[in-house]
């Protein structure tokens, strides 16, 4: 998933390799030329209102960081997030990522208020944050007369119970432009505007988390290209380090200033490293030199059309869902009932990897029993085609993968 332009890459090496020999860490308040050029190069890279970077670690990091800049901006704290959305696992990113992970450590807030809350049975984490459903096209009780997802219906009605729990203060929406950990589930196309302009009717911040979409994965040198949106703050990490603890937070001169004026601070010992930022600035560098992008979107024409091949070859594959170089197969018992099957998935992982294919599932309900598939965007065909081939091997020599041809 982080490995964008592939292991061990000669010239990420050399990079490393000098800046570790001459600048790896500065105090964070002296700002150096890779953080400069790398906050140049990506602002350029991205649409007027995204004008303005700060660089921490993780992506859970710069998250936390982009939920604290839309509370400070916008003086209010109730936080909305999707329903499968991943954010990581620091207390405000986690707060606002409906997943594995969520239970049993209480809310994070004062002993008393934690006593209180656990004795009304009541929300088990941060106060003010608030669910929207995720967009399952594949499995959405929410449907029209054709069966098609009614994403519409979906999305107001979610905003309907969000507006009768909120308090008032409703501060951000928090969501990835493909909800990956969640099941690869990729946005209806108009669903991110429709966002958007309700994120604006409620005078709230919308924050994208480009973890995994960003630079080149999804054959857009970022996911709101394909979907035509501008968020309020933009959030990356993974790719942009190619794998190295590098992450990204990206907004407005304008939301910049005011939360700046409201008295805004986040900063750790590793903000703004020049190493890690020379490695993205690198990245970013070989990306657009390579011509990346198209090639992550010509190779992901390619995989999905071997994966819907492979679908249509074997029953248990329910859907194949995704864009570019990312996509996810479900395994299911049954393709009418859509029931999961983590067994099979977890023996089908095996004989992949007996085959020589790193191909692991997550057996987890809520990541949905998918194999995701994030191969570097530098991929050779040959291998790629290697890595279906395995895969077709795999589905036939597993029992209950379902053949549909004699
Ligand atoms: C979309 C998304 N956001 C945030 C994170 C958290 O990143 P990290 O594990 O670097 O804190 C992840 C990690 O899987 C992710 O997929």
């Amino acid at each position: 998933m982080s490995c964008l332009i592939g292991h061990g890459n000669p010239e990420v090496v050399k990079t490393i390799t000098d800046h570790a020999s001459q600048l790896d860490h500065l105090f964070s308040a002296m700002i150096s030329p890779p953080v400069i050029n790398l906050a140049k190069r990506l602002t350029g890279l991205l649409p007027e209102g995204l004008d303005k970077a700060m660089f921490l670690s993780t992506g859970a990091e710069s998250n936390e960081a982009a939920i604290r800049l839309a509370k400070v901006f916008t003086g209010r704290w109730e936080i909305v997030g999707l329903g499968l959305g991943w954010h990581g696992m620091t207390s405000g990113a986690l707060a606002a990522q409906y997943h594995h992970g969520r239970k049993g450590h209480g809310p994070q807030v004062s002993i008393f208020i934690r006593w209180f809350a656990k004795a009304l049975l009541i929300n088990n984490q941060i106060p003010g944050n608030l669910i929207l459903p995720a967009p399952n096209a594949y499995r959405s009780v929410f449907s029209n007369s054709d069966c098609s997802h009614d994403w519409e219906t979906e999305l107001n009605y979610g905003w309907e119970m969000v507006d009768r729990a909120s308090c008032g203060s409703l501060a951000a929406v928090i969501m990835e432009p493909i909800l990956s950990s969640g099941g690869m589930l990729t946005l209806p196309p108009g669903y991110l505007k429709a966002m958007k302009a309700h994120c604006e009717r409620r005078g709230m911040l919308l924050i994208i988390d480009e973890a995994q979409t960003g630079i080149g994965r999804c054959g857009d040198m970022f996911a709101i290209e394909h979907e035509d949106v501008v968020p309020d703050i933009l959030t990356l990490s993974k790719t942009l380090g190619n794998g190295l603890p590098l992450s990204a937070v990206i907004t407005s001169n304008h939301i910049a200033d005011v939360a700046k004026k409201n008295g805004f601070l986040f900063i750790t010992t590793h903000f703004n490293d020049p190493l890690p930022a020379a490695v993205g600035l690198k990245v970013l560098e070989i990306v657009e030199r390579d011509n990346l992008v198209a090639r992550s979107r010509e190779m992901g024409v390619k995989l999905h059309a071997g994966l819907n091949k492979l679908m249509s070859r074997y029953g248990c594959i329910g859907d194949v869902r995704g864009r570019g170089l990312m996509a996810a197969v479900e395994i299911v018992a049954d393709r009418k009932t859509k029931a999961s099957a983590p067994e099979l998935g977890q023996r089908l992982s095996m004989k992949m990897i007996e085959l020589g294919l790193s191909a692991n599932i997550v057996t987890l309900a809520s990541f949905g029993g998918i194999f995701r598939i994030a191969p570097p965007i530098t991929i050779s065909e040959e291998n790629l085609n290697m890595g279906l081939e395995i895969m077709e091997l795999a589905f036939g020599a597993t029992e209950g993968s379902m053949p549909l041809y004699k």
